[in-house]
């Protein structure tokens, strides 16, 4: 396939190498002349295990050249791939300067193109920027999207350091795209990859990046508060994470990653707390691990305040314990925002299949009775009593009763925990889908 790499920097110049490599005719762009010139002159722009070896032999190949004519790599390429830099601004945002300017400038190079081009997004840019950059392109062009062109969402998961090995082995090739051809166009040029395609919704192609990185980089802070710690107790935390990343239940796992309500239960404040506390005993900062409850009571009034914004009077609450199949009631999120709606004179019922306070004892039951002291006259046996008593529905856990219950349409629901089989209720709410 002819394709053009815009951007000759880490990730530009290893796509370039590897794509040539892989039997592809490719053209290099770059606003640099320098970059240009190396490229030219069979030399790689970065420094990178093999990719001075690839470079030199796909140029004596005749596979790879580069300029800084637009027009010239658009006009002899059916597929452009971007890689211009995405460089932080002060404000903390990306700057898209670069990229807005390479789909200007592709956008002008496409008005005398006749045959249909595609455009991969390959930089790690703001959700949104695959639309941007289409619109500007059918602005520069007079051309239409997904008739004359198509724009695709497609990141780049390389390492500096390790480019080469990681651009032949990523975990997959993501593709963000709405058009049938341009994900074939995709496919086929990065076919020699080791890994499955995923073909996702755009947005959702373009944070991937965002929410790698930042989960990379919060693995490294709680891993080093972790250590801090140990050092302080005289505990090889090395052994210890070990041991930790063993684990791949609940650790090194898919557990606990799905965006829904707040934590609770029994264990998991207690023990953060604990840890937290010991490490302000030995006067060490911890801002990672001490920020956890605070995220987790934030989330918690994020619930309290959308309820509120209902404006709902009667509101019924199904599943009460902190998750579903137990009858603990004890740090349940849900029973803290209960107790703030009441305070706000909102008339609530219960129901929970697990949860009778007949058989409630110990912590659990006196958890609850200070909490709620009139809990038994909110619990209520029937569900469909609680749902017809209710202008709103919250649903707190994914017990088999609760995802077969029928919902009648005047009802509101607020869903925390993201039943799919509700989502087509005309008045659906999800808490963060
Ligand atoms: N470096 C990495 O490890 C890595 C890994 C994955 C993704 N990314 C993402 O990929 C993107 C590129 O990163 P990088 O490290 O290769 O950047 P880089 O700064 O090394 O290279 C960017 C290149 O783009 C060129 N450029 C700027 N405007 C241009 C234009 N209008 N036309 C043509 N070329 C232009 C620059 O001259 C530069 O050579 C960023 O969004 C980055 O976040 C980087």
């Amino acid at each position: 396939m002819d394709i053009s790499v815009f951007g000759l920097g880490y990730v530009g110049c290893v796509s370039l190498g590897c794509l040539a490599q892989d039997g592809n005719q490719v053209i290099g762009v770059d606003i640099n002349s320098t970059k240009v010139d190396l490229i030219n002159d069979g030399k790689a722009t970065i420094v990178e295990k093999d990719i001075d070896a690839i470079i030199e032999k796909e140029h004596q190949n005749g596979r790879i050249s580069a300029t800084d004519d637009t027009h010239d790599a658009v006009m002899n390429s059916s597929l452009s791939i971007i890689c211009v830099g995405t460089p932080s601004l002060n404000n903390g945002h990306l700057n898209m300067d670069y990229m807005y300017n390479t789909a200007r400038s592709i956008g002008k190079a496409l008005k005398s193109k006749t045959s249909f081009h595609v455009i991969s997004i390959r930089s790690t840019v703001n959700p949104g920027t695959n639309q941007v950059v289409g619109r500007i392109i059918e602005e520069e062009s007079g051309k239409q999207r997904n008739v004359d062109f198509a724009v695709v969402s497609n990141p780049e998961f390389l390492r500096e350091g390790s480019a080469i090995s990681d651009y032949y082995n990523p975990p997959y090739t993501v593709i963000g795209s709405d058009n049938e051809v341009a994900i074939n166009c995709v496919k086929d040029a990065f076919k020699s990859i080791n890994a499955p395609f995923k073909v996702v919704d755009i947005k959702v192609a373009e944070m991937i990046k965002y929410i790698n990185n930042s989960f990379h980089a919060l693995k490294v802070s709680f891993a080093n508060e972790v250590g801090n710690i140990c050092k302080k107790l005289g505990v090889d935390s090395h052994e210890l994470m070990n041991l930790f990343m063993e684990d791949d239940h609940l650790n090194i796992s898919k557990a606990y990653l799905r965006p829904g309500f707040a934590y609770g239960g029994s264990c998991l404040p207690k023990d953060l707390k604990g840890l937290s506390t010991m490490a302000h005993d030995f006067y060490l900062e911890t801002p990672v691990i001490s920020s956890i409850e605070n995220s987790n009571t934030c989330q918690k009034r994020l619930v309290f305040d959308k309820i509120l914004d209902t404006r709902a009077k009667a509101i019924g609450v199904l599943g009460i314990s902190f998750k579903a199949g137990t009858d603990d009631l004890r740090s349940s999120p849900i029973v803290e925002v209960i107790e703030k709606l009441i305070g706000k004179g909102k008339e609530i019922n219960i129901f929970d299949n697990n949860v009778q306070i007949s058989r409630l004892i110990g912590k659990n039951k006196s958890f609850i009775m200070e909490k709620l002291p009139h809990i038994g006259n909110l619990l209520k046996e029937d569900i469909t009593e609680v749902i017809n008593s209710s202008e709103l529905i919250i649903i707190t856990n994914p017990s088999e009763e609760i995802k077969s219950v029928s919902i009648p349409d005047n009802k509101i629901i607020f869903d925390l925990t993201r039943i799919q089989s509700l989502e087509n209720h005309p008045n659906y709410n999800g808490l963060s889908w």
